[in-house]
């Protein structure tokens, strides 16, 4: 008997085969035919009976997404503020929680009509192409330790029309970066080394931008100090969900004029900005 390949036994059989990797399989298995088929999700629905061409591509992709490969790196991009960005593994993919670590730096970037910044761990670029969408007359130095998320960040910036803005370099932190800056933003690595984190994550997403150290906040209070020291009056960072304690600690003893926490849509402590001067 020939093989159902039509729309509604593909989702069928994909269902299935998420079931154990995924919290969502009916919606993941849509997403999955939906960009094989370059369509919407809505046409799935419309047009079950549809023939499906080429199932082995699709069921290679369903296959990656059953070993807990991350949706955005099957199909390479993600879905972040109002765009789409690549990404690629070696590349964190850009989390919602980042919006608003986002919107903190633009309140400010607006208010104290701030026109040079810094960003610590470009990764994809999803912070500095945001900021230097929303402001175009703002000028940021973006930098990552590693050589992939500068090369996907170049051309995220590129496609979105702001590679004029952001100057990209590989570096520590700021230690390639001479030129005096009016603010710093950073998500870094926050987790502690011995986390236990989710297959999907652990295994396909890059150490660098996961650990911050033993602890986990290490990468956070230098880049306090280096930040304090440096003469930069505004740091903007996001943290973890348990690091408020000893980042208010650290920050008591090392000296701000301010620091004000926020959280993220869950209700959790999330990152913080402070006014140094
Ligand atoms: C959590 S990811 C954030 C990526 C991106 N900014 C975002 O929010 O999606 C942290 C990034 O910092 C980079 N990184 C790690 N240690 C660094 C260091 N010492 N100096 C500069 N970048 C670093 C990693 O390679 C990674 O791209």
């Amino acid at each position: 008997m020939q093989k159902d390949t039509s729309i509604g036994a593909l989702l069928k059989w994909a269902k299935s085969a998420l079931q154990q990797s995924c919290e969502r399989p009916q919606f993941e298995a849509e997403l999955l035919l939906a960009h094989h088929l370059g369509k919407e999700r809505t046409y799935l629905i419309l047009h079950p009976d549809e023939t499906v061409a080429d199932v082995a591509a699709f069921e290679a992709l369903v296959t990656r997404r059953a070993k807990h490969e991350p949706y955005e790196y099957i199909v390479g991009e993600a879905s972040f503020y109002d765009v789409h960005l690549k990404v690629a593994e070696g590349v964190l993919i850009p989390r919602p929680e980042t919006e608003i670590l986002i919107d903190h730096a633009a309140k400010i970037i607006e208010s104290e009509k701030i026109t040079s910044i810094a960003e610590i761990g470009v990764g994809s670029g999803a912070i500095s192409i945001i900021l230097a969408r929303k402001f175009p007359y703002l000028h940021i130095i973006a930098t990552d330790i590693c050589d992939m998320p500068l090369k996907i960040a170049a051309q995220n910036a590129k496609r979105l029309g702001v590679s004029h803005q952001i100057e990209l370099r590989k570096s520590n932190l700021l230690d390639e970066v001479s030129q005096s800056v009016e603010m710093v933003v950073s998500n870094p690595p926050y987790i502690a080394q011995n986390a236990l984190l989710e297959a999907n994550v652990a295994h396909y997403e890059p150490k660098e931008a996961l650990f911050g150290g033993r602890v986990g906040d290490e990468l956070l209070k230098q880049i306090i100090l280096e930040v304090k020291q440096r003469g930069t009056k505004w740091l903007a960072c996001e943290m973890g969900y348990d690091q408020k304690a000893p980042i208010q600690a650290f920050v008591n003893e090392v000296g701000v004029k301010s620091v004000t926490f926020y959280k993220d849509l869950a209700g959790l402590d999330r990152g913080f900005v402070i006014a140094f001067f």
